[in-house]
């Protein structure tokens, strides 16, 4: 039996397809239902930036997650697959007329993902201060409160449609299968055959 947390919204559903293909037959959450047994396996069903925290507590065996939210998380987790969905980038947004440029003392960045902010503006020595937001985080250079943000990047609509445009990408993101240590050396056989199984219906 295998226990792996699935984030809600497409990354979930792609990847409850791939259990589709593999075992030919429907893979879904009751509507509400957060548990869903099948075959050998039981998913649960959490919020996209909870997946590595269950998986590294071990209420998880597996997870599938965004490259974006495990490199923001930061733990220690082994990464078993790039399963090349859910692609997007984590890019530096500005407002569409302006041009990207660090020559001020400091900026004021918004987002939800100060922990890889954080570490870009760091690593290029140029003082940031991080204004953490949960969500619309588009609306910040808009109205005064930051002077660019850092946040997903998809098909870029939302930028677009609010004024703003990517200026540079800072990462790529796409959905990985991950895993536990523990998890990983115990059920070994069990969790490489899974593997195996998701890289042929790929
Ligand atoms: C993300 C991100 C942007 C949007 C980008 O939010 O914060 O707002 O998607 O997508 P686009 O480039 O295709 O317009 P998400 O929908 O993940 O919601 P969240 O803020 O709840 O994480």
């Amino acid at each position: 039996m295998l226990t792996i947390a699935l984030p809600k919204g497409r990354i979930g559903d792609d990847s409850l397809q791939i259990f589709e293909k593999i075992f030919a037959k429907p893979f879904r959450f009751e509507e509400r239902k957060l548990i869903l047994e099948m075959e050998n396996f039981r998913f649960l069903r959490v919020r996209s930036q909870d997946v590595p925290t269950y998986v590294y507590h071990q209420a998880a065996d597996l997870g599938v997650v965004g490259l974006d939210v495990l490199e923001e998380k930061g733990l220690d987790l082994v990464r078993l697959l790039d399963l090349g969905f859910g692609r997007c980038s984590v890019s530096i947004g500005i407002r569409a007329e302006e041009e990207l440029r660090f020559d001020k003392p400091s900026y004021k960045v918004a987002t939800k993902m100060e922990n890889i902010t954080r570490r870009y503006f760091s690593k290029r020595a140029i003082p940031v201060e991080i204004i953490k937001l949960y969500g619309s985080i588009e609306l910040a250079p808009l109205v005064g409160l930051a002077d660019m943000i850092v946040d997903i990047v998809e098909t870029g609509e939302t930028m677009r449609q609010n004024g703003l445009k990517p200026a540079l990408d800072i990462m790529e993101s796409s959905a990985y299968l991950i895993a536990n240590k523990n998890s990983f050396y115990a059920k070994k056989e069990e969790i490489l055959r899974l593997r195996h199984q998701i890289q042929e219906v790929l």
